[in-house]
């Protein structure tokens, strides 16, 4: 079987943006590891990768029960469209990449598939040690892995936080094999006016009060909402998808558009497609 990432001991490759200085230090009982988190409370919108790492870092406590309450347990249905949509297979490689504590990664695995969280914060991966999938820290925009070694690659609520969307794109597509899909869950833009006003206008705005009751580092909420107001929407996100070199591109709107869901094919290489025709003279 193809190796398809870097294996170290850790389990884990190294990556730019990392934002854990990891130490590991002999102990009685023979090697223990020890983590120091940084202490960065929020990234700005130039969405700097260390800061963006370390901001991750920051909420990782706590996390997935924060999402839940924020979203008012509508993660769960998201997550479950994602699934349906990318309809994994027994037998499939999956990446899940932004996997942060591999939540959806457990999902996609339900199917047989095997699946592999990849995210650049080590504290976000640590959040969801205790979830039966492998995990890699990796960096979107230099990924780890062979050309071509997935079937499928998806990510949920975490392409908006990539300092450059279309490149990591054009990463994702590298290592997935031609024809093989791409599946982005991702905040966007409601569809029903009234709604897109008052949901851009207010409740973005109170995201950061109410995560001062349920994440362990609020300020990274007002990073959050800032993100999602200035995300693209469906459309937009569609045509990057397309100029990063993906076919077939496709959306859904979930909960009144709040979420989308993109899926696309990477192209078979040209002149590589199977053709039926009559033989030549002579053949
Ligand atoms: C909002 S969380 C989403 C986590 C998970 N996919 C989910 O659905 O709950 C966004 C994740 O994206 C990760 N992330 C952001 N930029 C990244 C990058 N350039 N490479 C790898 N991971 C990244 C963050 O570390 C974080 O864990």
């Amino acid at each position: 079987m193809t190796t398809v990432f870097e294996a170290r001991n850790s389990g884990v490759s190294a990556v730019q943006g990392m934002s854990i200085r990891a130490r590991v230090r002999m102990g009685s009982g023979g090697w223990g590891a020890s983590l120091r988190l940084s202490s960065m409370s929020r990234a700005g919108l130039d969405k700097n990768p260390r800061e963006v790492a370390e901001m991750f870092d920051g909420v990782a406590k706590g996390y997935d029960r924060t999402n839940s309450v924020m979203t008012l347990g509508f993660d769960r249905r998201w997550r479950e469209w994602s699934r349906r949509v990318l309809d994994a297979r027994a037998g499939e490689r999956v990446l899940d990449l932004a996997a942060g504590t591999a939540v959806s990664t457990v999902e996609y695995a339900a199917s047989g598939a095997w699946c592999v969280a990849a995210d650049f914060s080590l504290g976000m991966l640590l959040g969801g040690a205790h979830r039966p999938v492998p995990k890699v820290a990796a960096d979107a925009l230099h990924l780890p892995f062979a050309d071509n070694s997935f079937d499928a690659v998806t990510v949920s609520f975490g392409i908006r936080n990539f300092s450059d969307t279309e490149a990591a794109l054009r990463e994702m597509a590298r290592v997935v094999r031609p024809g093989g899909r791409l599946v982005i869950c991702e905040v966007s833009t409601p569809t029903f006016r009234p709604f897109r006003f008052v949901y851009m206008r207010y409740l973005l705005k109170i995201l950061p009060f109410i995560a001062r009751f349920v994440s362990s580092n609020p300020d990274a909420y007002k990073y959050l909402a800032e993100s999602m107001r200035t995300w693209p929407d469906q459309r937009a996100l569609g045509e990057i998808i397309a100029r990063a070199g993906w076919d077939d591109i496709a959306w859904m709107n979930l909960t009144g558009g709040m979420v989308a869901l993109h899926r696309a094919i990477k192209p078979e290489p040209a002149g590589e497609t199977a053709t039926v025709g009559e033989p030549e003279p002579g053949e």
